[in-house]
């Protein structure tokens, strides 16, 4: 098959954009606005840009606090979401009213940040404390939404010595949380190495 998307249909029953860009990770995003209030929620536009620095993005299709809290604030904490807390997750997704606390509505118990203001969630084992570095506004159908991707510079990063074996983060002991194209999920259990060593030669 073919299309031009805005321009042909791709005649599926849902848009199939999503499931051919997957595994995507899910950046579990946490945000404070201008009066402290916290925000959390997951986002699936997620991932890293960037080495050194390290950089990560987050992307809005439209949704608001995250980003005016981003845009606001100039930082963000992004939690990696674990498939052990898809419960928790799934409740942090819901549209509460601005000012709302997900952490009181999943239940979770925040943690103090050491170099921004957002907090981070006890029992996930990475977080990253970032400063916004740059905002892309992105085409919006909705000018009441606004769409951007939100890139920030990882100025803290904390990893749960637990998930460390033999000095590398052991993702099998972590098991992140993957969004696939359309409600389904995936978490990775099983790796293979290949060595480049020919390369480095
Ligand atoms: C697993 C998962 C991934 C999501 N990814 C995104 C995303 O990448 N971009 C987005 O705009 N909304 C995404 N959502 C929906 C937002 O989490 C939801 O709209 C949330 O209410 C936004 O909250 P906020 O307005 O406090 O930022 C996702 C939801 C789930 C459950």
């Amino acid at each position: 098959m073919f299309y031009e998307p805005g321009k042909t249909a791709h005649n599926l029953p849902h848009d199939p954009f999503k499931a051919c860009v997957a595994p995507r990770p899910i950046g579990w995003i946490s945000t404070v606005d201008t009066d402290g209030r916290p925000n959390l929620a997951p986002y699936s536009f997620f991932n890293a840009v960037h080495g050194k620095p390290p950089m990560v993005m987050f992307s809005s299709a439209g949704s608001m606090d995250s980003l005016a809290n981003a845009r606001a604030t100039g930082e963000f904490v992004a939690a990696v979401a674990p498939k052990s807390m898809l419960r928790e997750i799934n409740f942090c997704s819901s549209p509460l009213p601005h000012g709302e606390d997900e952490f009181e509505y999943a239940g979770l118990e925040k943690l103090p940040a050491k170099c921004v203001k957002p907090h981070l969630i006890k029992g996930v084992p990475i977080h990253m404390e970032c400063e916004v570095f740059q905002i892309v506004d992105l085409p919006s159908e909705n000018p009441e939404k606004p769409c951007a991707m939100v890139i920030g510079t990882v100025v803290g990063l904390h990893i749960d010595d637990a998930i460390i074996r033999d000095g590398m983060v052991d993702i099998t002991l972590f098991e992140p949380l993957a969004r696939l194209g359309y409600q389904e999920y995936a978490s990775i259990s099983e790796t293979f190495t290949v060595r480049r060593e020919d390369f480095w030669k």
